[in-house]
């Protein structure tokens, strides 16, 4: 599962998940565009550990919900790299509340990023994907989108709503070739699970049959095998990557 030449895009890639993702496929020859919206030395130490192991890769700051800033970050990368190949949308928050208790504003923040953000990085990219010879279109979604979760309406409801939009992106695509789907993690030790209280993580963890969570290999290695041309002829699909939990 070689990516050589293949120019990736991993939005929130400064930190957890997509921190790891960026390194996988940096190790797998990919060109690596390290996004970031606030981290930027986190960002930094990501595109040096890549080049350390002798891929390439540029740190490129926008917040995914502004769409001037996505669209500048393109041209960054057309620039640096040509067209890219993969766009990995991985950009996430949380802001967790009982319904009873979330303002709009709570739910606004975190569809404008989740939501938000996802259209704003797949119209930058879009005609790059599509012209890609194995353009791929990675959505990282949750196990909470296909469950829900008390405390998660506004996530949840984001990480369903890409199923939709996926699915929708992969006919519209499928004349060119290029694909679209989604990788549901189920719950990844990152900073976004630390803000879970631990007696909830113990919770969640009596739930997960492997009886543990993920690492981010492991969600990277899965999304390696997504961006990489093995993967041609499956698209609009949802992969469970979360230990056999129930959905
Ligand atoms: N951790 C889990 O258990 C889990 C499970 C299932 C799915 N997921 C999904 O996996 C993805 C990554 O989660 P994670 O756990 O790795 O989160 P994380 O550790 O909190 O890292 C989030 C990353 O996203 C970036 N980011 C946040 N808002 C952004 C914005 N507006 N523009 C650009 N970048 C932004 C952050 O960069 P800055 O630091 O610069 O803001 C950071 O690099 C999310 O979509 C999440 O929903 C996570």
């Amino acid at each position: 599962m070689n990516l050589d030449n293949q120019t990736c895009v991993i939005t929130g890639s400064s930190r957890g998940i997509g921190r790891g993702i960026a390194k996988d496929l940096g190790e797998h020859g990919a060109n690596v565009v390290v996004n970031y919206r606030s981290s930027e030395a986190e960002a930094r130490a990501v595109v040096e550990s890549i080049r350390e192991d002798g891929g390439d890769a540029i740190a490129a700051q926008a917040d995914v919900a502004k769409a001037a800033e996505v669209q500048a970050m393109r041209e960054r990368v057309a620039d640096e790299f040509g067209s890219a190949d993969v766009l990995v949308n991985n950009a996430g928050i949380t802001i967790d509340k009982k319904f009873e208790n979330m303002t709009r504003e709570d739910w606004d923040t975190v569809v404008n990023v989740n939501l938000g953000g996802v259209f704003n990085c797949t119209n930058a990219f879009y005609d790059d994907i599509k012209g890609a010879e194995h353009g791929r279109l990675i959505n990282i979604s949750s196990v909470v989108g296909q469950q829900g979760n008390i405390g998660q309406a506004n996530y949840a409801t984001t990480k369903s709503g890409l199923f939709g939009f996926t699915r929708t992106l992969a006919l519209e695509l499928a004349h060119t070739g290029s694909t679209a789907n989604c990788v549901a993690p189920g719950f990844v030790k990152t900073d976004m699970l630390e803000e879970v209280p631990e007696r909830v993580q113990e919770k969640i963890l009596r739930e997960i049959p492997l009886d543990r969570f993920a690492t981010v290999a492991d969600i990277a290695g899965i999304v390696r095998f997504v961006a990489s041309e093995e993967s041609s002829y499956m698209t609009g699909q949802v992969l469970g990557v979360n230990g056999g939990m129930e959905w």
